[in-house]
């Protein structure tokens, strides 16, 4: 599935904009966002690794 298709079928019935969510990702680094994020993630609602992958980096890359 496509990040942005994963992020509305995952995430959008709560958080309704991505763009809001991606600024308020911890971190002052590419690196450390995608880092803190894909450890969040972990207990928020994303188990799999290669879903919780493709979320954070379409996050990380809204908030550049
Ligand atoms: C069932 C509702 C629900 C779903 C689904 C959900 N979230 Fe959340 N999310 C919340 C709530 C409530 C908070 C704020 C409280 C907290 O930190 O747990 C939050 C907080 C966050 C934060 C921290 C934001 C901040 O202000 O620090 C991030 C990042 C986040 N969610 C990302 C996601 C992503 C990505 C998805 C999709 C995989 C997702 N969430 C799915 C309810 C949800």
């Amino acid at each position: 599935m496509a990040s942005e298709a994963l992020f509305k079928a995952r995430c959008s019935s709560c958080h309704s904009r991505a763009t809001t969510l991606a600024r308020a990702v911890k971190g002052n680094s590419t690196e450390a966002k995608l880092a803190s994020l894909s450890k969040f993630l972990e207990t928020h609602h994303v188990p799999d690794p290669q879903e919780r992958q493709a979320i954070a980096a379409y996050l990380v890359g809204l908030s550049k």
